[in-house]
């Protein structure tokens, strides 16, 4: 019994550690990516509308942020899986949003999608 937790923690921690890395590598690579634009550690909007609290937003739903009339009538909510589809070609998805910047590297978008669901 006793070494079958060990070996649950053996394989657990790793992954968490990689997961807490990842928010960590994904904070600097959203100032460097997103930073111009979002703010995340206000609700100031710039060009962009901030993005605390993204995951699980309406989207084109923060008061006072003029978005395009296609991001708010997207009916999009935000998750992992449609902000990684947003992020790989912003106007795939919501075809005539102002934001245009492509992110290519699954591993980025990665990184900076998982810090996003720590804010
Ligand atoms: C050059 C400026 C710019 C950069 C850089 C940028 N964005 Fe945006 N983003 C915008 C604008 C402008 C909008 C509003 C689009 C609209 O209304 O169609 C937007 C909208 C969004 C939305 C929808 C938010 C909502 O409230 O529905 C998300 C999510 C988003 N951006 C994520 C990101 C992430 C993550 C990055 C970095 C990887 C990023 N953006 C980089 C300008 C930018």
């Amino acid at each position: 019994m006793k070494q079958l937790a060990l070996v649950t923690l053996v394989t657990v921690l790793p992954a968490l550690q990689a997961h807490a890395q990842d928010a960590a590598g994904g904070q600097k690579l959203f100032q460097q990516r997103c930073g111009a634009c979002h703010q995340i550690a206000s609700t100031r909007n710039g060009v962009g509308p901030h993005l605390q609290g993204v995951i699980g937003r309406a989207a084109g739903s923060v008061e006072g942020f003029r978005y395009s009339t296609a991001m708010q009538g997207s009916g999009i909510t935000w998750d992992a899986a449609k902000l990684d589809t947003f992020l790989t070609n912003p106007g795939g998805l919501v075809k005539g949003t102002r934001m245009t910047q492509r992110f290519a590297k699954p591993d980025e978008r990665k990184a900076i999608i998982d810090f996003l669901a720590t804010r």
